[in-house]
């Protein structure tokens, strides 16, 4: 028998420590969460996207009725733009209050390792939080052991 042990490390940061365009993201994460669409959880989701070529895009959860219909804010915003994303962050608010930290749900993480992958460059991914952010290295740091394109060959 032999073990695999899987690691991940992550950067926290207090959010006055962020870098320029980590603040850009910060702010645009919470900024986006704030149109979110969500009657039925009100729990409101924004996320930003940093592509190559410098453009900062957002977009937030949608929800839906017949529930399963509704999107999360990481999928709505990466399945827009034709490109490599270098950075996502992602932000919640609650009541009008910022939420702590948010970490995206798995079938979110399945979608960011595929785009991930799709262009070969690593997304960082920033879990904004009311006080800190947490910086994840890539993708595919958020979902080790994973299924992707690679096990259907
Ligand atoms: N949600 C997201 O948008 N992103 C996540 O990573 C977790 C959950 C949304 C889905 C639903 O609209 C609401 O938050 C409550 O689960």
């Amino acid at each position: 028998m032999k073990e695999l042990k899987l690691e991940t490390r992550v950067a926290v940061y207090a959010v006055g420590e962020l870098d320029n365009i980590y603040r850009q993201l910060y702010e645009a994460a919470f900024e986006a969460s704030k149109k979110a669409y969500a009657p039925y959880s009100k729990f409101h989701v924004g996320a930003a996207v940093l592509l190559e070529n410098g453009e900062i895009l957002s977009g937030n959860n949608q929800e839906n009725a017949a529930y399963p219909s509704g999107l999360c804010a990481e999928r709505t915003t990466l399945f827009y733009p034709d490109a490599a994303v270098q950075i996502l962050a992602i932000a919640a608010m609650k009541d009008g209050e910022r939420v702590d930290l948010i970490t995206p749900c798995g079938a979110c993480r399945q979608v960011m390792l595929e785009t991930e992958q799709r262009y070969n460059k690593p997304m960082k991914v920033l879990l904004c939080g009311k006080e800190e952010a947490y910086l994840v290295p890539s993708a595919t740091a958020l979902l080790p052991f994973c299924f992707s394109k690679s096990d259907l060959i």
